[in-house]
């Protein structure tokens, strides 16, 4: 059973993480997240399985414990085992023309999934949210959408399985009785109980809950689903995404439906530290993908916390304290080779390595990534955009 946690102590506890909203008094204590939202964790034994199940070594992501906590993927992985297929669901808010790093995480890791697992991918953007919450016009926020469209498709999906949709283009038809649907099941108390809603929010606000529930049901997709309203759903997120999909689990079963799935991930820290989410408000405080080599060496060298001693004297002496050190937190993300990322570890944990040549080598890895998804986004043309956005059959997506 799910737990139904409330915001209503918010106030009273010292750390908070909603949709709108992810700040701590130290580092966010995930372990107590776990246990408030309800969720279990990512053990190594499904690790396992997923590696069993899809022939193929799992993800950086998932050896790392980047996805960390999950409902229900078991289930997922015992549909599939037994020959059924699902869908991956994952979404952005398009507020800002450029992502930085941690925006790529989840849709890295999606198309991990995609191409493990063989099977389809709606891609939501909620252009939307975005109006509402962060005060933009319509007509930008269908901009930035289609903008953001662009660096999701940079990131490698397979056309022929995958389907990207803005709200304000897409909601409609079979969707939008879902949202009525759904709506019909939630009332204000719960809704105000799960997101923590005020008398001073719009009403759009409150309303906006079901648009964001309604793809992690099959028949909000005619054109790809029909006559499937028993495919199950996996949505890969940030765990701050959670509480819609709380929501979207307790009326599920109300509609006929299997509850989505969920893999959740940690947070990507900003790089003074780790205490929360990146502000996108603070361009110092994340290495964005129109970064060029130069900005990202300068950010790592003068913004990147460093858990190292303060003098070198010190530092040979002490070491570095990996658990405070952002380059190695980075590393952790993007580093792909284990035994490299290990002896880094030690050696600069023991001291013998110095800041400098980890934040070298932590800008590197991030130059080429990042130089890598130019080259990609720079590839994507408005044609693609409208090809991968065309309500469509997608008649070779389980293949
Ligand atoms: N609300 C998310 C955001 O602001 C966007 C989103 C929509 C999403 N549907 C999703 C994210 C499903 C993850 C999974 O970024």
């Amino acid at each position: 059973m799910d737990k139904n946690n409330s915001n209503e102590n918010q106030e009273q506890e010292e750390q908070v993480v909603n949709p709108w909203e992810v700040s701590a008094k130290g580092k966010i204590d995930y372990e107590k997240l776990i246990e408030k939202f309800g969720c279990q964790r990512l053990d190594t034994s499904i690790i396992d399985r997923v590696a069993r199940l899809t022939g193929r070594p799992p993800h950086v992501f998932l050896r790392r414990g980047v996805f960390f906590a999950h409902r229900d993927f078991h289930e997922i992985l015992d549909a599939y085992e037994r020959g059924e297929k699902f869908y991956l669901y994952t979404g952005r808010g398009p507020s800002s023309e450029a992502l930085h790093l941690g925006h790529l995480v989840p849709f890295m890791f999606t198309k991990y999934l995609q191409d493990a697992f063989k099977v389809p991918l709606v891609i939501q953007l909620t252009d939307d949210e975005k109006c509402m919450w962060k005060n933009l016009t319509v007509e930008e926020s269908q901009r930035l959408a289609r903008e953001n469209a662009k660096d999701i498709i940079a990131c490698g999906f397979d056309i022929s399985k995958t389907f990207i949709f803005s709200d304000f283009e897409y909601v409609g038809g079979s969707f939008y009785k879902n949202m009525v649907k759904i709506a019909k099941c939630v009332t204000y108390n719960k809704v105000v109980g799960i997101f923590g809603f005020t008398g001073e929010d719009h009403i759009g606000k409150v309303s906006f809950p079901p648009v964001q529930a309604a793809p992690s049901f099959p028949s909000s997709f005619p054109h790809l689903f029909t006559g499937k309203d028993n495919l199950r759903c996996l949505i890969p997120c940030a765990i701050d995404q959670d509480p819609y999909f709380r929501m979207t689990r307790d009326v599920a079963p109300r509609l006929g439906y299997h509850k989505p799935a969920l893999i959740e991930s940690l947070f990507f820290p900003a790089l003074q530290g780790e205490t929360g989410k990146m502000s996108a408000s603070d361009p110092n405080s994340a290495i964005y993908v129109t970064d060029s080599g130069k900005d990202i060496k300068n950010k790592i060298n003068k913004y990147a916390f460093s858990g190292g001693q303060d003098s070198v004297e010190n530092h040979r002496k002490y070491g570095a304290n990996l658990e405070v050190d952002i380059p190695v937190k980075y590393l952790g993300f993007f580093l792909e080779d284990d035994a490299e990322l290990e002896h880094i570890r030690t050696e600069y944990g023991a001291g013998r390595m110095l800041t400098g040549e980890v934040k070298k080598r932590l800008t590197e890895i991030l130059t080429e990534m990042v130089e890598r998804h130019r080259r990609a986004r720079a590839a994507v043309t408005d044609e693609m955009v409208d090809a991968f956005m065309a309500v469509r059959p997608l008649p070779n997506m389980f293949n």
